[in-house]
């Protein structure tokens, strides 16, 4: 591989009439890497993949595959696969007869052909199903055989649209465990593209965030829940409070005042172009927010501390939450831990102080 790279696209652009649909994305994916694409509906994740696949052709801009510039090659002349979302098996043939049917086409001989879809299937966990017709196997272990006539044909790199999409959330989050195993197995490439960000979490070496044609953040699942880059990747990605308020200074350390309350907040990270007097908004988690009955917080120097009142417990069994309303524009979520049954709670009414450590806090642009 001439520059290490599975799939580069550089400075790609794809235009449908007056939509851009992809917006001078550069994406740099590594040889063997679970490498997934990451946004709402509409931001031209498959848009993308389609260029790779080389059944949509750039507006601008060029895709490689291993180093080599694609240009105007057709879908078979690329080393990569595709597993789409809608798999169409052919119904009326068997399990077999499907993963063969590629390279029966190619008239690739009957020995090999066999030792190929039998190692495949054994990959997916289907050996012993070869006669059966797609309609006599589950939606799980219909969605393995169109990965195994993906897999079959030993691409350099497998692209997956939503491949888990049309299945129940029990039976997805067991398939996304194996699909992760055999992407570890296999070594090859997987670009995986969802809007399910809980998936893309759980399966990605990295993840590009995507919002209207454009990458907003390129990043490990760690980075982009930790830091994102934006209001829109902390929005996306998990939850995130975002209590607005002004630049008060810039700091070191940095100060704002939270909208309705008097005490100023020190914060560590700003996004780029804020300046002193501009409308901005804290962003924290849930989770990194500590709550304490009123005047009984202790007092860290990188604490920051506000005070508010319980409206709302919702009990998860896991974690309870408590919306905590500072003042009549704001209110945070506030997640915490139900370590010990029944013990530690508060109850709606209740005065609080809330806490949470400035390194914790991301401030954007209102
Ligand atoms: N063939 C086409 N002709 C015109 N517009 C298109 C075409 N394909 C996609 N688009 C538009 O390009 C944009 C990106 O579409 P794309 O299918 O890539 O989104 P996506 O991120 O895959 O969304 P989803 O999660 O809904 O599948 C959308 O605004 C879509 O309407
Ligand atoms: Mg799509």
């Amino acid at each position: 591989m001439i520059d290490g790279f599975a799939v580069e696209l550089r400075q790609v652009v794809k235009k449908f009439g007056q939509v851009t649909a992809v917006d001078k994305v550069d994406l740099q994916i590594r040889d063997g890497e679970f490498f997934s694409m990451l946004g709402p509906s509409g931001c031209g994740k498959t848009t993308s993949l389609r260029m790779i696949a080389g059944f949509e052709m750039p507006t601008s801009g060029q895709v490689f595959i291993g180093g080599e510039p694609q240009g105007y090659l057709p879908p078979y002349q690329r080393p990569v696969n595709t597993v789409f979302q809608h798999y169409a098996l052919f119904p009326h043939m068997s399990v077999y007869q499907n993963i063969a049917f590629g390279m029966e086409m190619q008239k690739v001989d009957k020995n090999e052909i066999q030792q190929r879809v039998g190692e495949t299937l054994e990959m997916v966990h289907l050996s012993g199903m070869d006669n059966r017709r797609p309609k006599q196997l589950s939606g799980g272990q219909q969605q393995r055989v169109a990965l195994a006539r993906a897999l079959v044909n030993r691409p350099k790199v497998l692209l997956l649209d939503e491949p888990l999409g049309a299945l129940d959330l029990k039976l997805r989050k067991a398939m996304q465990v194996e699909l992760k195993i055999l992407q570890d197995q296999v070594g090859i490439t997987f670009i995986y593209v969802t809007h399910d960000q809980e998936e893309a979490l759980a399966m990605s070496d990295r993840i590009a965030v995507m919002n209207q044609g454009k990458v907003h953040q390129l990043g490990t699942p760690e980075e982009i829940y930790e830091a994102p880059a934006n209001r829109f990747v902390a929005d996306f990605i998990g939850e995130s409070n975002f209590v607005p308020g002004v630049m008060q200074k810039m700091g070191p350390p940095a100060e704002i005042s939270v909208t309705g309350t008097e005490q100023p907040i020190a914060v560590e990270w700003l996004e780029d172009g804020i300046n002193a007097g501009d409308a901005v908004v804290v962003s924290v988690r849930p989770e990194k927010i500590r709550i304490h009955p009123m005047g009984q917080a202790p007092t860290y120097p990188a604490m920051c501390r506000l005070s508010g009142q319980v409206e709302k417990v919702i009990y998860l069994g896991t974690d309870t939450r408590y919306l905590v309303r500072l003042n009549e524009e704001s209110a945070v979520v506030v997640r915490l831990q139900n370590i010990i049954s029944g013990g530690g709670h508060f109850n709606e009414g209740e005065k609080v102080d809330i806490r949470w450590d400035s390194a914790h806090a991301r401030v954007f642009k209102e």
